[in-house]
């Protein structure tokens, strides 16, 4: 008989681009944990806030005091002009304003497999990607074992099959920087061991039974991963695997590019910046080059006015969650709009014509599960039932090209945001419950 309150023998967690999550191990159970003041969200928003003076924060917490205090700045003004690469007490000195007091950073994830790329420095500090990933992970630690009798030092991280930002030419160096920077995050967050599982083999592995050949999508905000499972001669494995760097986040990018961005009349800039202005993420490393006020001086004119409104007057936050939330709509509606009247826009957007500006990268999608197929040598024919997780899984179009492939009845939703924290859970107690 096992002892309902013992100790966890261990903590799952899922560091999603959007999104991250924790479970906790019993021998026997595995238990999702709500996050949050009033416990009522199961993931946390895999935002870091950065304060000059030392503080870091994660999720909500990072979101609400940046929104309550991110418009503060240091003025500059009075700050000795630097040559580029300067040491100053504040790196983001630029001449035309102060410097901000606080930074948010998304997408923290896409950064874990950059061989070439240290981390981010802020105010004279560096913040390594470990580092950074350390605040969400202890962030979620924290929560954990506040809320179990004796907290968990080991754990199983969840990680895309390719990470996105990774050097296709040399995937084994950037396979070896995100695991050690990954490694790195969970003994900065206080683990003493780390276990590493694929996102997609945690989503199958977390169902309660196995039979035939499974396959498990979870089509998340910064990769689509695939695992196939084939339990066929009595004993369950993982047959195949795939991934490919194609993410909500992307697909936010897919809505600047076609009709937000030339809605604001943003296509005259020069390509560069017009490309780094698509999401939330290409804007972070914008924000932190100094060079680029002197830019949109230069380039002059109401479109660079606006970039500028959107780097420097704090609406960089609303206005890609507003292109998000676009997005979202349109997976249940037909038409919606966007406004976003800070910057004077407004765009009506329609889910045939975002389906197909996104068939590129949907098309990109198959051929990872085809791929995973290939190497598991099995036909579509064959597979019995597809689970389904991931926010961009509810995508019509996405779940449209899967029923061709599989037929609507082998489809089966699973929870688009824990399925896979739950899996990473369940090794946690095959791994360290017995
Ligand atoms: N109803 C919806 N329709 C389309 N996209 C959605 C919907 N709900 C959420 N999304 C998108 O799903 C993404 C977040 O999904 P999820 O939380 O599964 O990703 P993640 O785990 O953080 O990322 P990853 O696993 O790729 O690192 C976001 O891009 C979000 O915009
Ligand atoms: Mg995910």
């Amino acid at each position: 008989m096992v002892n309902p309150t013992a100790a966890p023998v261990g903590y799952g967690i899922d560091f999603g681009t959007s999104n991250s999550a924790i479970s906790v191990a019993y021998p026997d159970r595995v238990e999702v944990l709500p996050l949050g003041p009033s416990r009522s969200a199961m993931t946390l928003p895999s935002f870091v806030y950065l304060h000059r003076g030392g503080r870091r924060a994660a999720g909500d917490e990072a979101v609400r005091t940046f929104l309550k205090s991110g418009h503060e700045k240091t003025d500059c003004w009075n700050c000795a002009l630097a040559p580029y690469g300067w040491d100053t007490d504040c790196r983001q000195y630029r001449k035309g304003g102060g410097c901000n007091d606080a930074r948010l950073l998304s997408g923290v994830k896409h950064d874990l497999a950059k061989v070439g790329f240290a981390g981010t420095n802020s105010w004279a500090t560096d913040f390594t990607v470990g580092s950074l990933v350390a605040v969400v992970l202890r962030r979620l630690k924290n929560e954990a074992d506040a809320a179990v009798d004796e907290g968990a030092r080991r754990v199983v991280l969840g990680h895309p099959v390719v990470f996105a930002g990774a050097d296709p030419s040399d995937r084994a160096a950037s396979d070896a920087e995100a695991f050690s920077r990954l490694e790195q995050a969970a003994v900065e967050a206080g683990f003493e061991e780390v276990a590493f599982l694929p996102e997609p083999t945690a989503a199958v592995i977390g169902e309660p039974t196995h039979h035939g050949v499974e396959i498990a999508v979870d089509f998340g905000g910064g990769t689509f991963d695939v695992a196939v499972m084939d339990s066929r001669d009595g004993e369950s494995r993982i047959a195949g695997l795939s991934g490919v760097a194609v993410g909500g986040e992307v697909l936010d990018g897919v809505l600047f590019e076609t009709s937000v961005g030339p809605a604001l009349g943003l296509e005259v800039l020069p390509n560069w910046l017009f490309n780094e202005l698509r999401t939330a993420s290409s804007v972070r490393l914008l924000m932190a080059d100094p060079g680029i006020p002197a830019i949109l001086a230069r380039i002059g004119g109401k479109e660079a006015e606006l970039a500028h409104a959107l780097l420097y007057q704090g609406y960089a936050y609303d206005f890609y969650k507003a292109i998000e939330a676009a997005k979202i709509a349109l997976s249940s509606s037909e038409v919606t709009e966007l406004r976003f009247s800070p910057l004077g826009l407004h765009v009506t957007l329609r889910r045939t014509a975002f389906e197909s500006m996104i068939r590129p990268e949907l098309d990109l999608v198959r051929e990872a599960i085809g791929r995973a197929l290939d190497e598991a040598r099995i036909q579509a024919t064959e597979v019995e039932r597809v689970l389904l997780t991931g926010g961009s899984a509810y995508i019509p179009a996405f779940r449209d090209d899967l029923a061709r492939t599989f037929g609507e009845d082998r489809l089966e939703q699973r929870d688009a945001f824990t399925a896979v924290v739950h899996g990473l859970g369940v090794r946690a107690q095959q791994l360290w419950g017995l």
